[in-house]
């Protein structure tokens, strides 16, 4: 396995392979690796010669100082984790300094609106720095596909965005969620979680699969109160926000428009982890 901290260093190499007519599959991670990521690395070992995973705790992204601070941090293992899957993975551990050219500042982006919808009205200035870096990380790898959960839908359409305004000749791959037996979606985040607030986490799927369950018969009004009301009563999970809206633009949905594809999103406070789930209706 070759791990990269310089960026010049892995562009080079890269190069060279892409010049052999080898195909590039990227997965970027803030790393703390769980099953989730993996779906995403297997699926880019399926699909291409070469396979990249960056491990980078991306401090512009982050609107919370104390969120960024309490990120779980777990390159050793990550480490671990990755040899055992593949041994040819190549990883890139960028250096802060490296990547940002000394200047750790997001850049500004227009993503046509989907910006300000839902974790962009609760997180100010998060997809600034979701989009900075991954387009410098698509800079320097160039991927011929790149791999995305579907847990974080939003940014998944946000990057498709930036993919198409940069003109950049880049497949993004989405892959479905993954989820604990209990139906609590995978996250870096769960490793926070006191066994308290871990046993209380399965709650935000069950509410997810019930308002799935109304999705058929209750208008969106009704399904939205459902889930508010659900969480005033529940004694440890605060609701954060839960939307209905269309997977294209991600606008807040008043009423069903046949032909149009819904999702219901949701981020949950467990104490002071911060969870984020989704389903399509
Ligand atoms: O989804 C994540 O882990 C991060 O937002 C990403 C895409 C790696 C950018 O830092």
């Amino acid at each position: 396995m070759k791990i990269f901290q310089a960026k010049n260093d892995l562009y080079k190499y890269l190069k060279e392979l892409k010049q052999n007519g080898k195909r590039i599959g990227f997965v970027p991670t803030m790393g703390a690796l769980h099953a989730g990521h993996l779906a995403l690395v297997n699926q880019s070992l399926i699909d291409n010669d070469i396979s990249v995973v960056s491990i980078f705790v991306n401090p512009t992204q982050f609107d919370n100082p104390d969120d960024l601070r309490k990120y779980p941090r777990t390159f050793k293992q990550d480490l671990d984790t990755l040899k055992k899957l593949d041994t040819n993975l190549i990883v890139y551990y960028p250096d802060a300094s490296d990547i940002y050219n000394g200047n750790i500042q997001a850049e500004h982006f227009d993503f046509d609106g989907l910006e300000f919808e839902m974790e962009g009205k609760h997180r100010p200035g998060h997809f600034d720095g979701v989009g900075t870096i991954v387009k410098k990380l698509f800079e320097i790898v160039q991927p011929d596909r790149a791999y995305f959960g579907e847990k974080d839908f939003q940014q998944l359409q946000i990057i498709r965005k930036l993919v198409a305004k940069e003109k950049m000749n880049i497949k993004i791959v989405p892959i479905p969620i993954f989820r604990e037996t209990d139906g609590l979606a995978m996250s870096s985040r769960n490793k926070r979680l006191t066994e308290e607030y871990r046993k209380a986490a399965p709650f935000i799927y069950k509410t997810l699969l019930k308002t799935k369950e109304m999705w058929k018969t209750f208008d969106i009004h009704e399904i939205k109160e459902f889930v508010t009301n659900t969480f005033a009563k529940h004694p440890l999970l605060k609701l954060e926000y839960f939307e209905i809206a269309d997977e294209k633009y991600l606008k807040p949905a008043q009423e069903k428009i046949s032909g149009n594809k819904y999702r219901g999103f949701i981020v949950v406070y467990a104490g002071d982890v911060r969870l984020i789930d989704n389903i399509s209706y």
